[in-house]
This record gives structure tokens, C-alpha cells and sequence, in this order.
């Protein structure tokens, strides 16, 4: 297979379309729970694949989208807290930000272990597939956040929601920047690759219908 940074950002984007996008949301409420706790958890993997990477202008990167998701300095911004402000607003805000089965974590805290075992190529190439689906994800997320009986005007004007719309073209950007560059140091495309195959994995297990968890008992 000829592989380039197009064509493998291209599959990984694919690939989320086809496991997840496609089938659908079936649980709404089950899917924003475990985004809500993904969210929570997600600058740990930063912080993992940053432990593996050498190269300062590659750290600079992963730190600069860690602040980010951290609040940008401003603690009550963190992501994951607007997220929470937002599904608040929903009746089954209860639900929602329950904690995730022990599975679910399990299946986090193994990802975080075994992404602090890559290569350096690997680990940049799990971050790149973290990033690839994010469009999709945060289109995923609007709706569920409507299905769940938020007002559309509220989730379209909510905090987290125009951070992220501006904020994830960064994010992919910051990855394709740190795919170039680490081209450039003559790494292994094929390692980038397996690294963000892993990532893609792991978020269509993390939301896709191809579920580890039961069903919620919201109802
Ligand atoms: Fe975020």
C-alpha cells in the first residue's frame, strides 16, 4: 500500500465514518456519558505520548493541545467542565454524568499503558488518529446533545461547543504538523500508522455502538 499523511489521515477519518457515523447513535445518553468521561481523561493520553517524544518542536505541539483541552491556563475552562455546564441542561443530565462501567476504565488505563510503551513514531501517530475524527465526533456530539433535550440555540451557543468548533481545525492541524515534522526527522510512516490505527480503535470502542458497556439503565 502507498501510503501518505493524506492517505492515512484520509483511512483513519474513514474508518470512524464507517464503525461509527454510519451505524448511527443508538443511546444518545450513553454516548455522551462516556464523551463526558473521555473528555475528562483525554490529556492523560497527551501527556502519555508526550512522555515518549524527543524532539522539543513535537512536545511543544502535544503541550500546546493539552493546555488547551486544560482551559488555556483559566482552570474553570477546562473542556471537560464546559461539556459537564452543558449536559447539565439535560433531563437526563443524571445519567449522563455517571461514571463509566470499571470495564470502560480498564479499557483507558490499558490504552494509557500501552501508548507509554510506543515508539516515538507510534505515539505521534496515536495522537494523529485521536485527532482525525474530530468533526465527525463533535457532529455526533451536537446531535446527541439535542436527541438528549438540550435546546438546539443552547448546544450551538454553548461555550464548549464554539471552543471546539474553532478549536479541533487546530487540533488536526497541530497533528498534521507534527506528521510532517516528524517525516521530516525521517521516522517510519508505517509506525504513524499503526500508532493512529490503535487510537481509532480505541475511540470507536470508547463510543461506537461496539460497546464494552451494558445497557444504561436510564430508563
Ligand atoms: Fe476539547
Amino acid at each position: 500500500m502507498l501510503m501518505s499523511i493524506d492517505t492515512i489521515e484520509n483511512g483513519f477519518q474513514l474508518e470512524f465514518r464507517r464503525k461509527v457515523v454510519e451505524p448511527g447513535i443508538k443511546d444518545p445518553i450513553k454516548f455522551l456519558q462516556r464523551w463526558l468521561y473521555l473528555s475528562s481523561q483525554v490529556p492523560r493520553l497527551h501527556g502519555a505520548a508526550l512522555a515518549r517524544i524527543r524532539i522539543p518542536d513535537i512536545q511543544f505541539l502535544l503541550t500546546e493541545i493539552a493546555y488547551g483541552e486544560c482551559g488555556f491556563g483559566d482552570n474553570t475552562k477546562i473542556h471537560c467542565k464546559l461539556l459537564a455546564e452543558l449536559m447539565r441542561k439535560s433531563p437526563y443530565a443524571t445519567a449522563i454524568t455517571q461514571a463509566v462501567s470499571p470495564e470502560l476504565e480498564q479499557f483507558l488505563e490499558d490504552t494509557v499503558s500501552e501508548l507509554c510503551q510506543m515508539s516515538q513514531d507510534e505515539a505521534i501517530g496515536f495522537i494523529v488518529g485521536l485527532e482525525a475524527p474530530a468533526y465527525e465526533i463533535l457532529g455526533l456530539l451536537k446531535q446527541g446533545l439535542v436527541t438528549a433535550g438540550i435546546d438546539e440555540a443552547d448546544v450551538l451557543a454553548s461555550e464548549y461547543i464554539v471552543i471546539h468548533d474553532a478549536v479541533e481545525k487546530e487540533h488536526q492541524e497541530s497533528g498534521h504538523a507534527a506528521m510532517e515534522m516528524i517525516l521530516s526527522y525521517g521516522f517510519d510512516l508505517y509506525k504513524i500508522y499503526q500508532g493512529g490505527n490503535t487510537a481509532v480503535r480505541f475511540l470507536i470502542e470508547m463510543v461506537g455502538e461496539n460497546m464494552l458497556e451494558k445497557q444504561l439503565s436510564y430508563c
